[in-house]
């Protein structure tokens, strides 16, 4: 029963307004719906189809103010249906009163009650379990909200029109699909502030949180108005609306929700104070809050047509809040990050049993398609576009983009299209980008020629996407190859360079050399492939020594380090050339410290496993985690003097901020403090643990604590300082796991579940500890099979609760066909355990059958 994009058809009724009336009662809420719809085609007479779900109840019905005859009305698990007989030929009122029961809506989708406030998320198809109602993308309406409750704050889309004590008026003026309808009712307060549109508009800012977290707002609204000023700078973009509404909830299935002028996140991507929250955390939340405002522009004044559509909207907008971090702070950083979690998670899914092309073309469950390839390949596939039409040409397509389709529910074959009439390319070739998956894997072939045209270099590149599942026979795609070259006494001799690859195999050459230089490939990781290349550590270290593009310098560093631990995990020698080479850049003072942290840090084990897989050779995840802990120990003993000179130096004098820089000097510190940690048994740690003021520091201490068995006084402290405070309780059943010795870490799970404090219905918790468990590379994939079994238990208890969640935690499974004989059968079973559950949602399903498929 999967969904296919050919079959789309719109729908053959147009919704124009949507009333809505809100009784709401935590267990019998009762919402009166006020559709007015009109038949697309007059002539033929259709059913009309609404969707709405088991849990939501008829109470009543009727067409033009009359009692709809119940022989003409059908109800089903997932709709209502009108029979055509009962429906006017022109125009007409469809009115519903319906109950449902928030108070049991445990799967936090549709409108739900979250620490007694009540709250909603619709993306993408919860709105079917508020009322009935066409949920689909592209019916949009505008939309008239009243809330009936005696909570004191009452909020809807659009702007506010009444708000008296136990009564609400809200009016959206924009037409929008019901995944964007939001409500809240709580005991809310508000940190405000205010922003003048462009155009002179003033618009009344609030953030939302429970009282007593008034405190820890602040950040979050000064994020907000500086992507309201970036959005207006970059992209011309102005807020539409005389308020926009930010609340913080805890329970909440994904980050955030860009819902029309209401806005709901996740409590953790909104609260920050330096004691409770990391430099990561202000980094994240920065980011979310720009992603979701960017989203006004990008995903509801232009939508998707239909979920097929998903990354039009998001990796468009993924793509833009990276832009904005990139100006916000360090641009290199942040594409060394960004590139780091690309290859993390989606060239990950991309090479295992859950490829799919960034725009899928059939799915069984929405939800399990919000995924790395949609959002974050979505965004490296714009930035390739980018890359190819120039600045100017993306300028001129997105002013196109927003001109043309403001209003729309759009398709990406009309985001091409703007960028074709913009620039006069013909992308019919980079539309493959979109519709098939996989990660191609690109070959580089030099050639040097020493007499021809004063010394020429022709680099030759192949290309070749593997199979995916579905999709067998791979074309051929427009690759942009960034290039540098460095001459032999460290200077760049050539400039980057856009190599333009639409074949298989293709050549291009650079001539008037004189001697042979040194290939800086893929700069700026110019698009989302595996680079295979024939190159030598010292090669290798040259580049990361003397590279001016600093991600393809970064690149040099983690190839030097994965090239040692790969021969290390095989057990052979290596790491001589990476232990010299970091200490050579270590002492560059004059090196951006936030550049020399994440050189300093080594790739994790995962990252070592992927490589070995690439290479052909089955990963063994106790050797890896040996070979790491080897290497690290080599490099802090090597360099244990400049490091605790380091980390003696990168003090952050002053009170705590947490901007890039100070983050940057934080970060350097802690990458030193994590080797060191290996030869001093954690006194650094220990002492750090006690005395720092903010959690960027306590955390990366107590990690260090913990992964020396050191850990128990530190977790008490933080447990009787934080105890009544979620978001740094869940950092603490997160650390425990995740630092643990491999051996122990799915027995330190298990105790953790068994705590009173493991609210595990409260998906923050839940991913908290079988997040940290499963980012613990060889506990989670321990011999024994403990850290499946474990994993698996849990998913099974979590997919009768909340089937989204289940559903996406299970993806901890994906790399099993990776791994040998013995692991593969412990997963397999696991995986065939969850399949055989009876009632097992359509969310967790599919995702297990696809991955059992690959067995
Ligand atoms: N549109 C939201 C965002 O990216 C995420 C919604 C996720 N929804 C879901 N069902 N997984 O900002
Ligand atoms: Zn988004």
């Amino acid at each position: 029963n999967a969904r296919y994009l050919a079959d789309y058809q719109p729908y053959p009724f147009i919704l124009s307004h949507t009333a809505l009336d809100f009784t709401l009662v935590p267990d019998a809420t009762i919402v009166r719906a006020t559709l007015s719809l009109a038949p697309r085609d007059a002539a033929t007479g259709v059913d009309l189809v609404l969707d709405g779900g088991k849990d939501v109840q008829l109470l009543r019905l009727t067409i033009n103010g009359a009692e709809a005859d119940p022989a003409h009305v059908t109800r089903d698990d997932e709709a209502l249906t009108i029979a055509a007989a009962a429906l006017p030929s022109g125009p007409f009122t469809l009115e519903t009163e319906v109950q449902i029961d928030p108070s049991a809506n445990t799967a936090f989708e549709g409108l739900y009650i979250s620490g007694g406030m009540f709250c909603t998320q619709c993306e993408a198809e919860g709105f079917r379990h508020i009322t009935f109602c066409p949920d689909r993308p592209d019916v949009m309406a505008t939309f008239d909200v009243t809330i009936h409750s005696d909570k004191p704050v009452l909020l809807s889309n659009g702007n506010p029109v009444s708000q008296t004590e136990g009564h609400a008026e809200w009016h959206d003026p924009w037409p929008k699909p019901a995944y964007l309808f939001a409500l809240v009712a709580g005991d809310l307060v508000a940190i405000s502030d205010s922003f003048t549109t462009l155009s002179g508009r003033n618009v009344a800012l609030n953030v939302w949180v429970r009282p007593g977290d008034e405190d820890r707002a602040g950040f979050a609204m000064e994020s907000l108005i500086k992507s309201m000023k970036w959005d207006e700078d970059v992209y011309g973009r102005e807020y539409d609306l005389d308020v926009f509404n930010i609340v913080a909830v805890d329970d909440f299935n994904m980050g955030a929700m860009e819902n029309k002028g209401l806005n709901i996140f996740n409590s953790k991507l909104v609260l920050a104070s330096p004691e409770t929250a990391t430099d990561l955390d202000y980094e994240r939340i920065e980011g979310v809050i720009a992603h979701e405002y960017f989203h006004n522009w990008t995903g509801n004044r232009i939508t998707c047509r239909d979920w097929f559509q998903l990354c039009l909207k998001e990796g468009l907008t993924v793509f833009r809040d990276q832009q904005f971090t990139s100006d916000m702070r360090s641009a290199a950083v942040k594409r060394i990050e960004d590139v780091r979690t690309l290859r993390a998670r989606q060239f990950r899914e991309d090479q295992g049993p859950l490829a799919h092309p960034p725009r899928p073309d059939h799915y069984e469950e929405i939800n399990n398609f919000y995924t790395a390839t949609v959002y974050e390949k979505g965004a490296e596939v714009i930035g390739m576009l980018k890359r190819l039409v120039g600045d100017d040409g993306y300028r001129a397509a997105l002013d196109l983009y927003f001109d043309r389709h403001d209003g729309d529910a759009a398709t990406i074959e009309d985001w091409l299209k703007v960028f074709e009439d913009a620039t006069g390319r013909d992308l019919a070739q980079f539309k493959r980008w979109y519709t098939d998956a996989g990660t191609p894997r690109l070959t580089m072939r030099e050639d040097w020629a020493e007499g021809t045209a004063g010394g020429t270099l022709t680099l030759t590149f192949t290309q070749e996407t593997p199979p995916t599942p579905g999709q067998s026979d791979k074309q051929p795609r427009v690759i942009p190859i960034a290039v540098g070259l460095i001459g032999p006494n460290g200077d760049e001799v050539a400039p980057t360079r856009v190599l333009e690859m639409t074949e298989t195999e293709q050549s291009f050459a650079f001539d008037n050399l004189g001697a042979r230089p040194v290939v800086s490939a893929l700069r700026g990781f110019s698009a989302p492939v595996v680079l295979d290349r024939q190159i030598d550590d010292p090669t290798r270290a040259f580049l990361l020594a003397h590279d001016t593009d600093p991600f393809a310098r970064w690149e040099a560093g983690r190839d030097l380090a994965l090239s040692a631990l790969v021969a290390l995990s095989q057990g052979q020698p290596g790491g001589d050339d990476y232990i010299d080479a970091i200490g050579r850049l270590i002492a560059d003072q004059d090196a951006d410290p936030a550049f020399r942290a994440l050189c300093l840090a080594l790739p994790g084990e995962e990252e070592v496993a992927t490589r070995l897989y690439d290479l052909g050779a089955t990963p063994d995840p106790d050797a890896i985690h040996a070979a790491r802990e080897g290497l690290a120990r080599r490099v802090a003993e090597a360099h244990q003097d400049l490091l605790s000179e380091i980390y003696d130096r990168m003090v952050v004098s002053g009170s705590y901020s947490p901007d890039a820089e100070a983050a940057a000097k934080r970060s350097l510190r802690i990458a030193a403090l994590q080797l060191l940690n290996r030869i001093d048994n954690g006194e650094r740690a220990e002492i750090l643990f006690g005395i720092a003021g903010n959690m960027t520091e306590r955390m990366a201490a107590l990690a260090c604590l913990i992964a020396r068995g050191r850990g128990q006084t530190a977790l008490q402290v933080l447990e009787e300082e934080f105890g009544d405070n979620r978001l740094v309780m869940d950092k603490w059943f997160t650390v425990q796991p995740m630092a643990a010795p491999p051996a122990d870490a799915a027995a330190i799970a298990a105790k953790l579940a068994k705590l009173p404090g493991f609210d595990w219905k409260n998906p923050n918790r839940f991913r908290a500890l079988i997040g940290g468990l499963t980012a613990n590379h060889a506990g989670f994939h321990a011999a024994d099979g403990a850290g499946y079994d474990f994993v698996a238990d849990w998913l099974m208890k979590m997919d009768k609760v909340n089937p989204q969640i289940a559903a996406r935690m299970s993806t901890a499974f994906e790399t099993w066909p990776r791994y040998d004989e013995t692991r593969r059968a412990k997963a397999l079973a696991a995986l065939e355990q969850i399949a055989a559950i009876e009632g097992l949602s359509r969310n967790t399903r599919e995702m297990v059958s696809r991955m059992i498929a690959a067995g």
